[in-house]
């Protein structure tokens, strides 16, 4: 990335903290966190099964409320958003990511590019022509007709990238985009998402328990007992 590429705050988590149930029941899952996430970064959010991976990142996409602390996405509280908003930004400028990739299998790979791109509204005579240099920037053009059930593990999360950042995201959110594939694959998928963060300065956090991909990322984040820690 150029140096003289901003970066800017995409994400600020401050002094969050998350309870599930209550009194004997309690289970506290993150405490007191706080962070800035910026763009033209690939975050790692390590930790093992259960520390709050997934809770963290439906805290940042809004779709569930800390217990105390504030999240502000694009320099916004989330509590100031309406739903309807929210729900606007999750489809303009967040893309999800994952484990089963969740594509819909009686699509083909470029149906499914096009539902997001329909569903963002852009103009019908862009749809099938911003599909296509998607799957030409992944290099899966040879899958567009092709449904997903045909597709290996590996041709899967390429499509389930295109897909990802066909709203030209500023957050990607990914949930353990690596759990399922051959480690080979694994590392494929985080390096095309190092790409995106980097060459279109846009902020990346990957939730894994796989230690491996810690050389791809910019910054570690392992979630432990409830805090955050900032490994080198
Ligand atoms: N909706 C929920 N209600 C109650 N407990 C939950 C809920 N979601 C997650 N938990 C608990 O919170 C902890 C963290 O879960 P999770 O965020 O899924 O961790 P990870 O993604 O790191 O495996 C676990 O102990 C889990 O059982
Ligand atoms: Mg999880």
């Amino acid at each position: 990335m150029n140096s003289s590429i901003k970066k800017s705050r995409i994400v600020h988590l401050n002094r969050i903290t998350k309870i599930y149930g209550t009194n004997e029941h309690k289970t506290i899952v993150l405490q007191q966190i706080s962070f800035q996430f910026l763009t033209g970064e690939l975050i790692l959010l390590i930790g093992p099964s259960g520390s709050g991976k997934t809770t963290l990142l439906t805290l940042i996409a809004g779709l569930t409320k800390p217990t105390t602390g504030t999240v502000s996405l694009f320099e916004r509280n989330i509590e100031h958003y309406t739903p309807m908003e929210l729900q606007q930004l999750r489809a303009k400028r967040i893309g999800f990511i994952f484990q089963t990739f969740l594509l819909i299998d009686s699509l083909t790979a470029i149906e499914n590019v096009e539902v997001v791109l329909r569903f963002i509204g852009k103009p019908k005579k862009d749809v099938h022509l911003r599909a296509t240099q998607l799957l030409n920037r992944f290099h899966i053009e040879y899958l567009s007709r092709r449904f997903p059930p045909t597709m290996s593990q590996g041709e899967k999360q390429r499509v389930a990238v295109a897909r990802a950042v066909a709203n030209n995201a500023d957050l990607i959110l990914a949930d353990e985009p690596t759990g399922s594939l051959e480690s080979k694959q694994g590392f494929d998928i985080i390096r095309l998402l190092q790409t995106y963060a980097k060459e279109q300065n846009k902020c990346v956090i990957v939730a894994s328990h796989d230690l491996r991909l810690v050389e791809y990322a910019d910054q570690i984040l392992r979630l432990e007992d409830g805090m955050l820690r900032e490994m080198d």
